[in-house]
């Protein structure tokens, strides 16, 4: 049957990936974006579909419309973009779900909200599960991002429980493909831009911390299932690739698979740089029956072909 499905963020890197994934399945999709990081650029090729509609909106007011599905991806995702305006970023999330929520209420939908394993903050649990309760700093520059999250997934579970609007969250760890944003400080498209471009490659400290990396398709396949949950089935669940890297590693893959002429070069760690974050991915398993497919070589060189073709 074919869904007319509301995409809040839709012009964003994940939600532009979402809202392909969503008209290839037969669905009707309404991107709805400010452009703050955002691009008309990232659902051009989608514009000349007759079921996509593109709408310029800041979710931070109050949107009307008719939709039978709702998923929330409005925000700005890396460092760099949240700590511009990190009122507005808080605003974003909870003003932004607070309308989002309330529009799912009124038209008796299912609403998805993209959370963030920034919930967990600087974790004392390793790999995290769902029911570790994180360790954010609420004061602190990454709060803004952290706790407006954190925020959200507490108005999702009162709209759940006080309202019974069926809501579902997710919380997405480091995710990367094409479309992510040439300059926003993230290590997969610094790395893959630096050596394009034949530049210095910067590692921050030896190189030797690790990270977890899931490419795009396999979050878009991740979240579709969670919306196609019963309604009892509300999360959080992570939706993550738990397979570990060094940096140092992620670094030499990237010169290799682009033939780059880049040299690595170290810097000291900044001081607010989070330890190693990793999902713990059993009930997304046994819930969803899902787990990460694409190998990070694999993704690497989809996002280098994208990269390659940008810069050109
Ligand atoms: N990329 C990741 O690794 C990652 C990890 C965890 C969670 N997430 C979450 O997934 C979602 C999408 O992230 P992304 O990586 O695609 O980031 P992105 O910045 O590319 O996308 C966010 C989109 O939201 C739009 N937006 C921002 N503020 C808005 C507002 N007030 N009103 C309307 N639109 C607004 C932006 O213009 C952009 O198109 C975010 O909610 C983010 O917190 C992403």
């Amino acid at each position: 049957m074919r869904k007319k499905i509301l995409v809040t963020g839709g012009a964003g890197f994940i939600g532009s990936h979402l809202c392909k994934r969503l008209l290839d399945l037969g669905h009707e999709v309404i991107c709805l974006d400010n452009y703050f990081t955002g691009s008309k650029e990232n659902v051009v090729e989608l514009m000349s579909n007759p079921y996509f509609e593109l709408i310029r909106h800041d979710v931070t007011m109050p949107f009307f419309i008719e939709a039978d599905e709702i998923y929330n991806l409005a925000c700005p995702a890396s460092p760099i973009h949240y700590q511009y305006n990190p009122i507005k970023t808080i605003k974003t999330s909870v003003m932004g779900a607070i309308n989002m929520l309330g529009l799912a209420k009124r038209i008796r939908v299912k609403i998805l909200q993209a959370s963030t394993s920034e919930v967990y903050g600087d974790p004392d649990v390793h790999p995290q599960t769902e029911d570790y309760w994180g360790k954010v700093n609420p004061i602190g520059p990454r709060a803004c991002y952290d706790e407006g999250k954190r925020c959200a997934e507490a108005l999702f579970m009162n709209y759940y429980r006080q309202n019974n609007v069926r809501i579902k969250i997710i919380r997405i760890f480091n995710t990367y493909g094409p479309k992510m944003h040439p300059n926003d400080g993230r290590v997969v498209s610094n790395f893959i831009v630096q050596a394009l471009k034949n530049q210095n490659i910067t590692i921050y400290g030896d190189g030797s911390q690790t990270r977890s990396f899931q490419y795009v398709d396999d979050l878009i396949e991740g979240a579709i299932r969670m919306m196609d949950t019963p309604d009892d089935v509300t999360g959080p669940v992570n939706i993550g690739n738990p397979d570990e890297f060094t940096i140092l590693e992620l670094a030499e893959k990237v010169i290799r698979l682009t033939g780059s002429r880049s040299k690595i070069i170290f810097q000291p760690l900044p001081p607010d740089d989070p330890k190693q974050r990793q999902p713990d991915i059993t009930l997304a398993k046994n819930l969803l029956n899902w787990e990460p497919k694409v190998a990070l070589e694999d993704g690497l060189q989809m996002t280098i072909e994208y990269f390659r073709k940008l810069i050109r």
